[in-house]
């Protein structure tokens, strides 16, 4: 596995390659929910080249982007036992020199859900995720179906840009309680890990309840609003039942749609999402535990 620091670098040894690029970028402190996207990539790709970079340029004023939790050689050493073969590792003047001034804006999608409760979070991921893009140029990149929102952010800024990379979602890992798998979750103390179950609870309620045929969005972000408020260390952000593609909240659940929600619990803020489409959302398809 080769471990490469500069942007030259990891061009000349991308020039070299001549059949598909699975790529996987990461902000690091690496967990099974990452691997996952490793493992497919492995599958998938002849090459497979992972980024390791934690992006300042998403985090907000308000966000500690200074404890975000780092572990280099941790990281190393799980990829190497997956078999990657090449890790990227820039540093913060490699991919913003003091001259850098150009952005990418996804407009709309991005206006709520994370989008209003972190101003300028997807205009920093997106901008970041193009120039990894030019510079690694993967055949597929791969990206967690628990950052909903990324990926379709994602998948828009490809399309609209006409990138040649094709977007692969993966499925959420999940805990044995259904939480999903996230390097926040080593900010939660015991108490707060068992509250955080709340989370999963909630979602698959509005799965059971779509299922059982109920049309009405609001009665759906009630009923999950409810069960969490029951929980006393939760603190909702935000419950959505929103269109699967354009992220507008739905009236009525005629189309396919995504139940996503974020909850402080704590001083953590945990986002989750399960989608209601006749494709794959019976109960339990959106759990892929990990002991
Ligand atoms: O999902 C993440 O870890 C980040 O948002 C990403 C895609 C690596 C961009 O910094």
């Amino acid at each position: 596995m080769q471990v490469v620091r500069t942007i030259p670098e990891i061009r000349a040894l991308r020039q070299q390659l001549t059949s598909s690029v699975g790529f996987v970028p990461t902000m690091g402190y690496l967990h099974e929910g990452h691997l996952a996207l490793v493992k497919r990539a492995r599958v998938e790709n002849s090459t497979v080249i992972v980024s390791i970079f934690v992006n300042p340029t998403q985090f907000g004023p308000r966000e500690d982007l200074s404890a975000y939790p780092r572990d280099l050689n941790r990281d190393l050493e799980l990829l190497r036992k997956e078999g990657v073969d090449i890790v990227f590792v820039p540093s913060d003047d490699e991919m913003y020199p003091s001259e850098f001034s150009s952005w990418v804006d996804v407009e709309k999608l991005t206006e709520w859900l994370e989008g209003a409760s972190r101003p300028g979070h997807f205009r920093g991921v997106a901008t970041i995720v193009a120039k990894l893009f030019n510079i690694v140029q993967p055949t597929r990149a791969y990206f967690g179906q628990k950052d909903a929102q990324q990926a379709v952010v994602i998948k828009r800024m490809v399309a609209d840009l006409n990138m040649m990379v094709e977007i692969v979602v993966v499925p959420t890992l999940r805990e044995s309680d259904g939480l999903a798998m996230s390097s926040r979750n080593i900010y939660l103390n015991p108490e707060e890990r068992q509250a955080a179950a709340i989370l999963f609870q909630a979602l698959t309620l509005a799965q059971r309840l779509w299922q059982g045929g109920e049309k009405n969005a609001d009665e759906l972000r009630q009923q999950m609003s409810s069960l969490i408020q029951r929980e006393p260390l939760a603190k909702i952000d935000y419950v959505s039942i929103a269109d699967a593609e354009t992220l507008e909240e739905l009236s009525s659940l005629e189309r396919p749609a995504l139940a996503s929600l974020a909850v402080r619990t704590g001083k953590t803020r945990l986002i989750d999402n399960v989608s209601l489409d006749l494709k794959g959302a019976a109960i339990g398809n959106d759990i892929n535990t990990c002991q």
